[in-house]
């Protein structure tokens, strides 16, 4: 019987979000104290959309209080309508900010290899209500943007893109948020770059960028004119300010991860039954997740008995995105939602963990996490 590696005294979580130095957030909200301007398009918010624009090299960016509102602007902007095809393995929000738009999510398998949309099996659920396609670029992986754009202009559909873990993500020295007709980033605490709740929509036109900001502010043009039924979406100026000051770290925050991910690469990929989640080559990795896919080898363990397992050494992993959103209460009588359609998913979805992976656990603390989990699969 091999011995247990010692368990972490503190809980280890899947991630930690961000914090700069108190210090420098306190001297911002002195600033707006005084200026007495905490939200409604302020200098704090003007600043950080220029700062966002130049970090993500992109044109037409829009600020929103957090992503999921941004990707029902993005709906409304597109004006879509139907049904929109998407993929089953993300996070509730991408198919929910379609229901809020009374759009029927129509769900396409994955692929084994990037766990994205696989746009082989899209073109055969296109109908006459089908208006555009939501691809997920699930942990910063960038989705097939050449093949689904291709799709898209040969049915006449729009493409959106949730790219709630691809802050930073390029292909080939390219913005992700280059494809397609709106990305939308998130910006919530547990993300990378965060502004503690807060998101983005990245559109390729102009005009769209214009509907887009009457979205987010009701719809408002001026004192006297409303042009669209709008909601309200708009980030204020405390959490302008907080992205200013955490632009600053990210870099850091970026080299750290980057270290913990090649820890967890060269302890992990050998290990019987583990397959770690790799960017295709090309891709800069957004640093959002670590994800290993388990299948038990021999009678080895199972991702499930892992997670469990590594709860007694105080490391919390998460089964991102177990289950599938097509498995949840309101999506599962759909046709596209049955388990048949979507063979794929279903075997990849019992098999991801994501691994802890955020600057203050450091190269050690993965180590230990590795420790503890090689100790799981042979004892
Ligand atoms: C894939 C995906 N889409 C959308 C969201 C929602 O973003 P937000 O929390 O900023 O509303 C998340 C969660 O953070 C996510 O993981």
């Amino acid at each position: 019987m091999r011995q247990a590696p010692p368990a972490f005294s503190e809980p280890v979580y899947v991630t930690r979000p961000l914090l700069p130095p108190l210090e420098e957030f306190v001297e911002q909200l002195q600033q707006i104290w005084a200026s007495k301007w905490m939200t409604n398009g302020g200098g704090r918010h003007a600043a950080l959309e220029q700062a966002l624009r130049e970090h993500l090299r992109v044109s037409h960016l829009s600020l929103f209080a957090n992503g999921t509102i941004a990707l029902m602007a993005a709906c409304q902007a597109l004006e879509l309508t139907g049904e929109v095809i998407t993929t089953p393995f993300t996070f509730p929000a991408t198919p929910h900010a379609l229901s809020w738009n009374r759009i029927t999510p129509v769900f396409a398998d994955i692929d084994p290899d990037s766990l994205t949309i696989d746009p082989n099996r899209i073109e055969e659920l296109i109908g006459p209500r089908t208006s555009a396609i939501l691809g997920v670029h699930v942990y910063g992986i960038p989705c097939d943007v050449d093949g689904i754009g291709r799709l898209a202009e040969r049915h006449g559909l729009r493409v959106i893109y949730d790219g709630a873990h691809a802050f930073g993500t390029e292909i080939d020295g390219r913005p992700v948020t280059d494809f397609g007709d709106a990305t939308m980033l998130s910006f919530h605490a547990t993300k990378l770059f965060h502004t503690a709740e807060g998101g983005a929509l990245i559109v390729r036109e102009a005009e769209t960028k214009r509907r887009v900001d009457l979205l987010k502010n009701f719809g408002i043009k001026n004192e006297t004119e409303v042009m669209l039924p709008g909601i309200n979406g708009k980030m204020n100026e405390l959490q302008a300010a907080l992205g200013l000051i955490n632009l600053r770290y990210i870099d850091a925050e970026r080299s750290k991860r980057e270290r913990m991910i090649a820890v967890y690469r060269e302890r992990l990929a050998g290990l019987p039954g583990v397959r770690c989640v790799r960017m295709p080559p090309g891709v800069r990795d957004s640093c959002q997740y670590f994800v290993i896919r388990i299948r038990p080898e021999n009678g080895g363990r199972s991702c499930a008995e892992i997670y469990q397992g590594l709860k007694a050494f105080n490391i919390h992993t998460r089964r991102y995105f177990y289950p599938l959103c097509s498995e949840y209460g309101h999506y599962s009588g759909l046709a596209s939602a049955r388990p048949e359609h979507l063979p794929v998913a279903h075997e990849i979805v019992k098999e991801v963990l994501s691994l802890p992976l955020y600057g203050e656990l450091g190269e050690e603390g993965a180590h230990r996490i590795c420790d503890c989990i090689s100790y799981l699969l042979y004892r």
